[in-house]
């Protein structure tokens, strides 16, 4: 169990006396890790508000839960500060017996999940036919990490692609293709012609009102099962889909499902239907709309002229994913701006009979350009996926031979290591500025920053973790044989000490990840952990130290560093490099 878990199940009898139960893990919230390692390692501060509720004087508060608590075996006694504050220290024998352990597990014993969940994850989904753009990244990046965290602590995963693979964007296609194809370039290339007719066709669209028109013609003779259009929507698919798994094969990203909206298309008219029967939804004007209490605007689910629309396939999906999956939770991890959408969409589902089933749009603001706007290319169209990971490569590539020809014993990378790490450390750069914006905030995108050497980057995590990979092979140290050996920690110095409790708080990062969704609660743990150990590394030899059980000890230390960053940035989707 991770400290933080143990502390609050010691708390929790405590304070279920003072609350009741009901109350009583909101409480507990307010044990955290201290801010200030002089104040010990963790702070309860829930004695102000109690306090206050309970009409005592906190410090008094704070005196009769501090006497109460069973703690002995883990901390010293506890002291209490300021207001009252409760200060908790951990006795060192129990962080260096919680390390050992650690030392001896693959999970770095990281506890999983008290109560294993099922979980769909619907995340990236682009609509396809259309150019992978910067702004597909966020949903890919974030909603990848998750499932990686939530698998990681023993939770059942099915992450479902929901593609747009049945919209307008076809009928753009198919009339540009009726129109404009350029055979040659078809047979030589389908993904290109068929972009450069997707684009052709916007700019028709912006200059001429009839285009719309037609497109809408294609889209709705596609959906009515024309078919020659059907033909052309099975031709197309395909090519669509390689060129999008391109880049998941890149990004190293894998569905266990993509269903599409296609998918759902001929269960529809029987949903609606339902919904009518049921009293839900109310025909006028021959479209058919859902009213919900507290919601300005009804759900449309049916147009006048027959047509369903984003949110009727988001309920079949949603029926479909109850009945196939039987989930605890389905997660929708999409731009910010459908907010609307799944606030009326997790509503209609309530009233469908999904009640129990949590429903959360983990939402996410847009990537900004460094002048503050949508970032675009000069062109004006939004800067394309493949070009955005192809010169995060490049400049990769400049960082990582900078830094090769800048090393004291001269370079150590061939021309093609240094390819290959130019392609981690890109890759997981751009990954992991994503990842460390806090999701609900709009962030200015800046390939400088992501790769800066030193800041809280996925270029300065990956260096980390070669740094210290190196003193092994520095020293010729056999990792594999040192946890065996049965070599004992020490944490007689307060950056030895401040580094083993870092080490010994995976667990509970990855709990902030889940308690909101939020990956950058892990990057925010590794950025400090990197910085634990620099400041122990830059004070303390290692393999130096004497005598050789301080060095066993400190060799642990580091390889146990080396292990939790990589199996961080694991969980984040983000690979290292031994040697960088
Ligand atoms: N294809 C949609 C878009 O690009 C996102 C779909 C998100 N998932 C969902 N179930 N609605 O905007």
């Amino acid at each position: 169990m991770s400290i933080l878990r143990t502390l609050k199940d010691r708390f929790r009898p405590v304070l279920a006396e003072l609350v009741g139960e009901a109350d009583v893990e909101k409480v507990l919230d307010l044990i955290r890790p201290a801010q200030d390692a002089r104040f010990g390692d963790y702070q309860a501060n829930m004695a102000m508000p109690l306090g206050k509720q309970l009409g005592r004087p906190p410090r008094e508060v704070a005196a009769h839960i501090a006497q109460r608590l069973q703690l002995d075996d883990l901390c010293e006694a506890p002291t209490i500060a300021g207001p009252g504050f409760i200060n908790l220290r951990l006795r060192g024998a129990v962080l260096a017996e919680r390390l050992q352990a650690a030392a001896g597990d693959a999970r770095l014993a990281v506890p999983p999940a008290p109560q294993p969940r099922t979980y769909v994850v619907d995340y990236s989904a682009p609509n396809v036919a259309k150019p992978m753009h910067v702004g597909h990244i966020r949903s890919t990046v974030i909603g990848d990490a998750l499932c990686r965290v939530l698998r990681h602590l023993g939770h059942r995963v099915e992450s479902d692609n929901h593609l747009g693979d049945w919209g307008t964007q076809f009928g753009m296609i198919l009339y540009g293709y009726k129109h404009f194809l350029d055979a040659a370039a078809y047979a030589e290339n389908p993904v290109a012609e068929l972009s450069r007719l997707y684009r052709h066709v916007r700019g028709l669209m912006e200059e001429r009102e009839e285009v719309g028109k037609f497109v809408l013609e294609e889209t709705a003779k596609l959906h009515a099962g024309d078919p020659e259009n059907r033909r052309l929507w099975r031709e197309f698919m395909p090519v669509c889909l390689a060129e999008i798994d391109r880049m998941y094969d890149r990004l190293g990203v894998r569905f266990d499902h993509t269903l599409g909206e296609s998918f759902y298309q001929d269960r529809l008219a029987g949903l609606v239907d339902e919904l009518v029967r049921r009293g839900l939804a109310r025909r006028s004007d021959g479209a058919v709309a859902v009213f919900l209490e507290g919601h300005k605007t009804p759900m449309l689910v049916q147009k006048q002229d027959g047509a369903f629309l984003y949110a009727t396939t988001d309920l079949a999906t949603i029926r479909y994913r109850m009945d196939t999956f039987h989930p605890d939770a389905i997660l929708y991890v999409v731009d910010h701006r459908q907010s609307l959408h799944f606030d009326q969409l997790f509503a209609v589902a309530r009233k469908l009979g999904y009640r129990d089933v949590e429903l959360t749009h983990v939402r996410f603001g847009t990537v900004l350009g460094e002048d503050g706007r949508p970032f675009r290319t000069r062109e004006g169209d939004i800067v394309g996926l493949e070009s955005l990971l192809d010169e995060a490569v490049r400049r990769a590539g400049e960082v990582v031979a900078a830094n090769d020809e800048a090393k004291p014993g001269g370079p150590e990378l061939s021309a093609d290591r240094r390819r290959g790490v130019a392609e981690t450390v890109g890759i997981g750069a751009l990954k992991y500025a994503d990842l460390a914006q806090n999701r609900t905030s709009d962030y200015v995108f800046s390939f400088d920053k992501m790769l800066a050497m030193n800041g809280n980057t996925g270029a300065y995590m990956q260096y980390a973790y070669a740094r210290v990979r190196s003193i092994f092979r520095k020293g010729n140290v056999d990792r594999a044989a040192l946890a065996p050996s049965g070599a004992a920690i020490r944490l007689e110095t307060p950056e030895e000490r401040a580094l083993g409790l870092q080490l010994l708080r995976l667990g509970e990062a990855l709990d902030l990840v889940l308690a909101d969704y939020r990956p950058n609660q892990l990057t925010a743990y590794l950025f400090e952990l990197a910085g634990r150990f620099t400041a122990f590394y830059e004070k303390h030899p290692v393999l130096k130290a004497q005598p050789d059980a301080l060095r066993q000890s400190r060799l642990l230390l580091c390889d146990l560093t080396a292990r939790t960053i990589r199996q961080g940035l694991a969980l984040l989707g983000i690979d290292v490099v031994e040697q960088m």
